[in-house]
């Protein structure tokens, strides 16, 4: 199966119930989200402050970010009705709340600015329109917000790139073929991962979507120079 930008969360609907297994399983995921999200360096515990989740999925970012801010107002959204499912059936405070949506039709939805941050877990690669989406970020940001986009990147390593492939082969289309009975997704996963920005292009790529303070920090693991948390933040 060869997935179109448009198709991505229509598979990720087909996907969902196996989702978490996968990631449960998968060394550093949850420990990793929640490093991007301290990362961002929210003060206070994020009172009076209010964050998005672009691209929520079942709520492990949601719940990086809660942890990191649990005094925030968080706002996730997801275009995947399957995985807001999952997300929606754990507990959550009444600080938090799921929207069903395109990142690109937030406005239609009812979302709208500022924020005083936004995460961005596993979501950039899969647009259509990665620049346009960056400046629709950097818009919904207040002056000086942040935004961390935490994602693969191997481009710049020929390590990463080989550990990666050999991680997806051995590991992660076997275990998703098994768990989900089809292996399409985990198939583009390790495609559109190697097909992805370099740490630097992509550092590049914010500063002309506007940001200023651009930075990156990769990961501890086997996720060294695969996994990166983007750190950007809006013009003041
Ligand atoms: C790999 S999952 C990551 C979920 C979560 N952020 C995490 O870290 O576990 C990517 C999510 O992005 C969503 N997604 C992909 N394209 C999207 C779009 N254009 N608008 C909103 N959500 C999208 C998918 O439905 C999927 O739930």
């Amino acid at each position: 199966m060869s997935l179109s930008f448009g198709d991505i969360p229509g598979a990720f609907n087909a996907g969902a119930p196996a989702y978490d297994k996968l990631v449960d399983a998968n060394p550093g995921y949850h420990t990793h989200l929640r490093l991007s999200a301290e990362r961002m360096g929210i003060p206070d515990q994020g009172e009076g402050l209010r964050l998005l989740d672009a691209g929520c999925g079942t709520g492990a970012s949601t719940a990086a970010l809660l942890a990191a801010a649990p005094k925030a107002e968080i706002v996730a959204v997801d275009a995947s009705g399957g995985m807001l499912a999952q997300a929606a059936a754990k507990a959550w405070p009444s600080s938090v709340r799921f929207v069903e949506s395109r990142i690109e039709d937030l406005a239609r939805a009812g979302v709208r600015g500022p924020f005083d941050g936004i995460l961005a877990a596993y979501l950039v690669r899969n647009l259509a329109d990665r620049d346009g989406q960056l400046q629709a970020f950097r818009d919904l940001l207040r002056p000086g917000g942040i935004l961390a986009v935490h994602e693969y990147s191997v481009r710049d390593s020929k390590i990463a790139t080989a550990v990666w492939n050999a991680v997806c082969v051995t590991i992660i289309i076997p275990s998703g073929r098994l768990r989900s009975g089809d292996a399409g997704l985990y198939t583009y996963l390790r495609r559109s991962v190697n097909q992805f920005d370099g740490a630097a292009v992509f550092r590049d790529r914010l500063r002309s979507n506007g940001f200023n303070a651009v930075r990156s920090e990769t990961m501890p693991g086997w996720q060294r120079n695969i996994v990166h948390t983007f750190l950007a933040q809006a013009p003041r």
